[in-house]
Protein backbone atom coordinates (compact mmCIF):
# COMPACT_ATOMS: atom_id res chain seq x y z
CA UNK A 1 0.00 0.00 0.00
CA UNK A 2 2.83 2.57 0.78
CA UNK A 3 4.86 4.02 -1.79
CA UNK A 4 7.60 6.39 -1.73
CA UNK A 5 9.13 8.40 1.34
CA UNK A 6 7.69 11.43 0.61
CA UNK A 7 9.58 13.61 3.43
CA UNK A 8 10.75 13.08 6.90
CA UNK A 9 9.72 16.66 9.43
CA UNK A 10 11.77 17.09 12.16
CA UNK A 11 10.99 19.71 14.58
CA UNK A 12 13.05 22.16 15.70
CA UNK A 13 13.75 25.02 18.42
CA UNK A 14 15.61 27.35 16.55
CA UNK A 15 14.59 27.22 12.60
CA UNK A 16 18.01 29.51 11.51
CA UNK A 17 20.28 27.20 13.07
CA UNK A 18 18.64 24.04 12.32
CA UNK A 19 19.00 25.33 8.43
CA UNK A 20 22.47 26.21 9.18
CA UNK A 21 23.47 22.81 10.54
CA UNK A 22 21.61 20.91 7.21
CA UNK A 23 23.29 23.94 4.85
CA UNK A 24 26.73 24.45 5.76
CA UNK A 25 27.29 21.31 8.28
CA UNK A 26 25.61 18.57 6.37
CA UNK A 27 26.04 20.55 2.68
CA UNK A 28 22.70 20.05 1.67
CA UNK A 29 20.45 21.86 -0.41
CA UNK A 30 17.87 24.32 1.73
CA UNK A 31 14.99 26.57 0.81
CA UNK A 32 14.25 29.61 2.24
CA UNK A 33 11.72 29.08 5.21
CA UNK A 34 8.35 29.04 4.29
CA UNK A 35 5.43 30.39 6.45
CA UNK A 36 2.30 28.04 6.42
CA UNK A 37 0.08 29.70 8.71
CA UNK A 38 -3.20 27.10 7.90
CA UNK A 39 -0.41 24.42 9.60
CA UNK A 40 0.92 26.53 12.01
CA UNK A 41 4.11 26.26 11.18
CA UNK A 42 7.08 27.73 9.20
CA UNK A 43 8.84 25.35 7.28
CA UNK A 44 12.74 25.00 5.76
CA UNK A 45 12.53 22.16 3.04
CA UNK A 46 15.83 20.02 2.17
CA UNK A 47 16.28 18.81 -1.09
CA UNK A 48 17.83 15.29 -0.87
CA UNK A 49 18.48 12.71 -4.29
CA UNK A 50 15.75 10.39 -2.90
CA UNK A 51 13.25 12.59 -0.74
CA UNK A 52 13.27 15.77 1.10
CA UNK A 53 13.30 17.00 4.95
CA UNK A 54 11.54 19.28 6.44
CA UNK A 55 12.44 21.19 9.52
CA UNK A 56 9.37 22.45 11.42
CA UNK A 57 9.40 25.45 13.58
CA UNK A 58 5.73 26.64 15.28
CA UNK A 59 4.19 29.32 13.67
CA UNK A 60 1.48 31.26 15.70
CA UNK A 61 -0.34 30.60 19.25
CA UNK A 62 -1.38 26.43 19.40
CA UNK A 63 0.79 25.12 16.61
CA UNK A 64 -0.06 21.46 16.28
CA UNK A 65 4.34 21.03 16.99
CA UNK A 66 4.44 23.24 19.83
CA UNK A 67 3.34 20.28 21.95
CA UNK A 68 6.27 18.05 20.92
CA UNK A 69 8.93 20.94 21.19
CA UNK A 70 8.04 21.07 24.92
CA UNK A 71 8.35 17.38 25.84
CA UNK A 72 11.34 17.97 23.20
CA UNK A 73 13.18 20.81 23.93
CA UNK A 74 15.94 20.00 21.58
CA UNK A 75 14.16 18.81 18.80
CA UNK A 76 13.17 15.51 17.19
CA UNK A 77 11.97 13.53 14.73
CA UNK A 78 8.00 14.35 14.30
CA UNK A 79 6.46 12.37 11.73
CA UNK A 80 7.05 10.15 8.83
CA UNK A 81 5.15 10.92 5.52
CA UNK A 82 4.71 7.88 3.05
CA UNK A 83 3.09 7.92 -0.52
CA UNK A 84 -0.48 6.26 -0.75
CA UNK A 85 -2.00 6.06 -4.89
CA UNK A 86 -5.42 6.05 -3.12
CA UNK A 87 -5.99 8.24 0.25
CA UNK A 88 -9.57 7.13 0.98
CA UNK A 89 -8.83 3.16 -0.23
CA UNK A 90 -6.06 3.64 2.22
CA UNK A 91 -7.87 4.98 4.89
CA UNK A 92 -10.72 2.08 4.96
CA UNK A 93 -7.76 -0.02 4.38
CA UNK A 94 -6.34 0.53 7.89
CA UNK A 95 -9.46 1.26 9.80
CA UNK A 96 -10.15 -2.42 8.84
CA UNK A 97 -6.46 -3.77 10.57
CA UNK A 98 -7.73 -1.56 13.24
CA UNK A 99 -5.19 1.08 12.90
CA UNK A 100 -6.31 4.73 14.12
CA UNK A 101 -6.57 7.67 11.99
CA UNK A 102 -6.43 11.35 13.48
CA UNK A 103 -9.00 13.41 13.48
CA UNK A 104 -12.71 13.16 11.93
CA UNK A 105 -10.70 10.66 9.53
CA UNK A 106 -11.34 13.11 6.44
CA UNK A 107 -8.47 13.87 4.25
CA UNK A 108 -6.89 17.31 4.46
CA UNK A 109 -5.40 19.44 2.38
CA UNK A 110 -1.77 18.98 3.37
CA UNK A 111 1.46 21.59 2.96
CA UNK A 112 1.94 20.16 -0.62
CA UNK A 113 -1.55 20.99 -1.75
CA UNK A 114 -2.41 17.42 -1.68
CA UNK A 115 -4.74 14.94 0.41
CA UNK A 116 -3.38 13.89 4.10
CA UNK A 117 -4.21 11.88 6.88
CA UNK A 118 -2.31 10.75 10.21
CA UNK A 119 -2.03 7.98 11.71
CA UNK A 120 -2.16 7.54 15.92
CA UNK A 121 1.63 7.23 16.86
CA UNK A 122 0.74 4.51 19.25
CA UNK A 123 -0.34 1.96 16.23
CA UNK A 124 2.58 2.45 15.06
CA UNK A 125 5.93 1.87 16.46
CA UNK A 126 5.68 5.55 18.21
CA UNK A 127 5.83 7.03 15.00
CA UNK A 128 3.31 9.65 13.89
CA UNK A 129 2.45 8.75 10.15
CA UNK A 130 1.66 11.47 7.18
CA UNK A 131 0.33 9.62 4.43
CA UNK A 132 -0.45 11.79 1.42
CA UNK A 133 -1.50 11.01 -1.51
CA UNK A 134 1.17 11.31 -4.80
CO1 LIG B 1 4.55 16.26 6.67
Amino acid sequence: MIGRLNHMAIAVPDLAAATAIYRDTLGAKVSPPQPEPDHGVTVVFVELENTKIELLHPLGEGSPIQGFLDKNPSGGIHHVCYEVADILASRDHLKEQGARVLGDGEPKIGAHGKPVLFLHPKDFNGTLIELEQA
